[in-house]
C-alpha cells in the first residue's frame, strides 16, 4: 500500500539546531548501522523507517560501510526511498560517512581526498541520491594531513554533493582545528558525531564536548543505549535475539559483563523513579543542550517506537544527577 506519512508527525517531535547552523535536527536520529544489511528483513527495515518518520524523526544516519556487506545498508536505504520516501526527500536529513575500511587497496580507507571523493560518489549511487545533507569524515586520520581531509570536505560541499560537512570520532584538538580551518574556507561544518552515553563519557574528558560548545558545533550522540546494554537486557545473561548473540563483531559478552554492576545500580535509580533504564539513559543525554540529536538504533519497530516515546520523559533532580555521576564517573 502506498505510504502516506502521518500528518501530525511534526507535532510529536522536538527539533534542535545543529550547533549554530541553520539546520534543525530531530532530537532523535535513526541509525542504520545494524539490521540493514543484505540478509536483513526488508519489510522490517521499511517499517522502522516509516515508524521513525511518522513520529517526526527526520534525520537518518548511514555510512559507506554499514551492512554487512559494506554498502548494503545504503543500497537498502535507496530501496526504502524508492518504496516510500522519494516524495519526502526535502523533509529528510540524510547523512553518510567515509573514513573506515571500505574497499581494498590504499584508496579505500582513512582520510585522503582520493578516498572521500570517490566514496561519496559511490554512496550517492547506492542510495540513488543527488546529494546527502551531511557528509562526515568518519574518524581521525593520523597520517593524512588534516588540511587535505578538510579541503576535500569543503570541495564536496561546494560541488553540491553534500549540503553540510561533519566529523565523527574527532577529539577536542582535532575538532578545534577542523572548525577553525573550515571557517576560513566558508564551509558549513556543523557537527561532531561521537559515542556518548551513561557508559561512555569520554567526550567530556577529551575536550570534544567543550570544543563543540566553543566552536558552535552540535553533538550527535551515537550508541546512546551502549548498543543495548542500557536497556538492562543483559543483566541476567545474553538473550538469544540480542546484538551480542546475533552479531558479535562490535559488542562482546565481556562488554556487558564488565558493566553489569553499574547497569544494575542505574536500573535501580530508574525503578525508584518509576521509569525504565532506557528512558533514563536517553533523557540524560537529551537534558544537555550541547547535544543536538541522540542517534539510536533498533532491531524492530517496537523498540524504536518505545525509545522515541521514552526519550526526554524523565526529569532529573540534582540528587539523582549526582548519584548517576558517582556510578558513571569511571566511564
Ligand atoms: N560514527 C560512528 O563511528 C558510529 C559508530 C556506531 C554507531 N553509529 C551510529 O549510531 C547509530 C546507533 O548506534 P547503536 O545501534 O549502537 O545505538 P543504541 O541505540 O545504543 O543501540 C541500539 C540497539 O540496542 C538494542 N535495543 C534498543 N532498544 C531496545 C529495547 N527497547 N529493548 C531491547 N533492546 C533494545 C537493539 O539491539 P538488539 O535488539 O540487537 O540487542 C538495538 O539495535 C548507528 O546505527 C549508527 O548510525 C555511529
Amino acid at each position: 500500500m502506498e505510504y502516506k506519512a502521518d500528518e501530525h508527525r511534526y507535532e510529536k517531535m522536538e527539533y534542535r539546531r545543529a550547533g549554530k547552523s541553520g539546520l534543525l535536527l530531530s532530537k532523535l536520529s535513526f541509525g542504520l548501522w545494524h539490521n540493514f544489511g543484505k540478509n536483513g528483513d526488508f519489510e522490517n527495515m521499511r517499517e522502522m523507517c516509516r515508524a521513525a518518520f511518522d513520529r517526526g524523526v527526520t534525520s537518518f544516519d548511514l555510512a559507506n560501510n554499514y551492512g554487512p556487506p559494506y554498502g548494503s545498508a545504503e543500497e537498502n536505504y535507496g530501496r526504502i526511498l524508492d518504496a516510500d520516501f522519494r516524495p519526502y526527500r526535502d523533509e529528510l536529513v540524510i547523512a553518510t560517512k567515509a573514513g573506515y575500511d571500505m574497499w581494498p587497496g590504499p584508496y579505500g580507507n582513512w582520510g585522503s581526498r582520493k578516498y572521500l571523493t570517490a566514496s561519496l560518489d559511490q554512496s550517492l549511487r547506492r542510495m540513488k541520491l543527488e546529494y546527502v545533507d551531511i557528509f562526515y569524515h568518519h574518524r581521525m586520520d593520523p597520517e593524512t594531513p588534516l588540511e587535505e581531509t578538510l579541503e576535500a570536505l569543503a570541495d564536496i560541499v561546494r560541488s553540491g554533493k553534500a549540503l553540510y560537512a561533519g566529523v565523527s570520532n574527532y577529539n577536542g584538538d582535532y575538532t578545534v582545528k577542523a572548525a577553525k580551518y573550515l571557517r576560513k574556507l566558508h564551509c558549513p561544518f556543523i557537527v561532531n558525531q561521537r559515542r556518548y552515553s551513561l557508559l561512555d563519557r569520554k567526550i567530556e574528558r577529551d575536550g570534544a564536548k567543550d570544543a563543540c560548545r566553543e566552536q558552535g558545533l552540535g553533538i550527535v550522540a551515537f550508541s546512546p543505549l551502549a548498543q543495548g546494554i542500557l536497556t538492562g537486557k543483559y543483566i541476567d545473561g545474553i538473550p538469544g535475539d540480542s546484538r551480542i548473540a546475533k552479531d558479535g563483531r562490535y559488542l562482546h559478552p565481556m562488554d556487558a559483563e564488565s558493566r553489569r554492576e553499574s547497569v544494575t545500580r542505574l536500573k535501580k535509580i530508574a525503578d525508584d523513579m518509576g521509569t525504565t533504564l532506557s528512558a533514563l539513559a536517553l533523557s540524560w543525554l537529551l537534558r544537555d543542550p550541547a547535544v543536538s540529536s541522540v542517534l539510536i538504533g533498533a532491531s524492530n519497530p517496537a523498540q524504536l517506537i518505545g525509545n522515541i516515546e521514552d526519550a526526554g520523559s524523565v526529569e532529573f533532580t540534582d540528587d539523582v544527577l549526582e548519584e548517576i555521576d558517582r556510578i558513571t564517573a569511571e566511564y
